[in-house]
């Protein structure tokens, strides 16, 4: 997996700065290529030219940015991010995490974390008293919101001093996860991805429809985190309020029949299709042209059914990994287990609407995750980035499944 592959090692300072060095042999006997980026506290444990001895090519120096930074080291930091295939940060101590966390980058190693698109992996070190305070917890959160590897075997479990050898971590267990992140973005990468996101709006009259209370956000995470996976990704949202992601080409329609034309439009390139717009099942059979007036006592509206999109592809399926999501009140795993047979999906994200805790607007969800086989995957409250990372990786597992075993 990391044969020719290019890591780029940030060495981060503190007591086990020198796992980097070990880090680094270990990628290098793997058949990476290595370059480093040393950070503002590296050279108070480890002398920078221990890295730049062993490194494959220039160790960027932290003054390398703005005020020391000549133009050239600038271009070499962009040139080595550009070309680096993953970033693995050891050791990720509390400090550095807090300056990735808020994006702070005024050394090289943080601005490398920002300019880099591919997989970053943290091996996380700490001591258990800094674990527990809720701001180190917060700020480790925030890099797995978006989409980051924390690889935390380095957090020690009590923080008493017989336990000081618990707080290290092993240089093979980091490359493991660097080496497992390159596996997970090589199976999407360069696959096309249709996502659908939020609800539908049907039009009774000129300014008023119906509507639901989805709020896209799962859709936007979704999309983002297969954008960072390689992929290439159409997102066809109905009306939200949120902002598409980098890099990601996005289709705003309104109607349930906008949104079935965009997907009819784009499917044929598709590898996946994840749709997790919430489609308004119904639509008024007449259109309005008015504002309907509130002269009479009662006023009825006849509605008819919208096409079911998820049915129709399923209906055309080929080759493609179909995901749907069923929001539900009641009878949850009944009702998406008959949805997986009938819309002959790959998976379903079983959602319990009837808690207004999590789902539709909230930033975190508990769901079931259903394959095709009917196993049921209950999953834990997380945040809506984390559930689309956990619905990649499932996807990717029927990819690879699909193509043989091979990632
Ligand atoms: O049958 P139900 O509406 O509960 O199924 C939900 C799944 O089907 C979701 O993935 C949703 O995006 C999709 N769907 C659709 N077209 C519809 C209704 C639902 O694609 N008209």
């Amino acid at each position: 997996m990391l044969q020719d592959k290019t890591i780029l090692l940030g060495v981060g300072g503190g007591p086990l700065t020198s796992t980097a060095v070990e880090v680094l042999r270990t990628l290098q006997r793997a058949g990476a290529g290595v370059r480093v980026v040393i950070s503002a506290e590296t050279e108070t444990f480890v002398p920078g030219l221990t890295f730049r001895s062993l490194a494959d090519g220039d160790v960027i120096m932290p003054g390398d940015l703005y005020g020391r930074m000549g133009a050239q080291d600038f271009h070499s930091l962009h040139g080595l991010v550009k070309n680096a295939d993953g970033l693995v940060v050891v050791p990720a101590t509390p400090a550095l995490i807090a300056k990735a966390a808020a994006g702070l980058a005024d050394e090289a190693l943080v601005r490398a974390m920002l300019l880099h698109d591919g997989p970053t992996v943290f091996a996380f070190v700490a001591r258990a008293a800094e674990y527990r305070h809720p701001l180190a917890r917060h700020n480790v959160q925030r890099l797995r919101d978006a989409g980051m590897i924390l690889c935390d075997a380095g957090v020690a479990e009590t923080d008493d001093a017989a336990d000081e050898l618990g707080w290290n971590i092993a240089a093979a267990t980091v490359v493991d996860a660097v080496a497992a992140a390159l596996r997970q973005t090589t199976v999407l990468s360069g696959r096309t991805v249709i996502i659908t996101a939020g609800p539908t709006q049907e039009p009774i009259d000129p300014v008023r429809h119906i509507s639901n209370t989805s709020s896209g956000k799962t859709g936007f995470a979704l999309a983002e985190a297969a954008r960072q996976r390689g992929a290439e990704v159409v997102l066809i949202t109905g009306p939200t309020h949120l902002q598409a992601p980098a890099g990601v080409t996005c289709v705003p329609v309104r109607t349930a029949v906008q949104m079935r034309d965009a997907v009819r439009q784009h499917v044929a390139a598709a590898d996946v299709v994840i749709k997790s717009a919430a489609v308004s099942d119904f639509r008024p059979a007449t259109a309005i042209a008015d504002k309907i007036k509130k002269e009479d006592a009662t006023l009825s509206i006849t509605l008819e059914r919208n096409p079911d999109i998820l049915a129709e592809l399923g209906a055309a399926k080929g080759n493609r990994v179909l995901v749907g999501f069923a929001a539900e009140t009641r009878d949850l795993l009944a009702n998406a287990k008959r949805k997986v047979s009938k819309k002959a999906l790959d998976l379903i994200v079983a959602n319990d609407v009837s808690d207004p805790a999590i789902g539709f607007a909230s930033d975190h969800n508990r769901v079931h995750l259903i394959d095709a086989a009917g196993g049921v995957e209950p999953l834990p409250v997380m945040s809506k980035r984390a559930l689309a990372e956990t619905i990649l990786d499932r996807v990717q597992a029927v990819l690879t499944q699909r193509q043989g075993g091979t990632a």
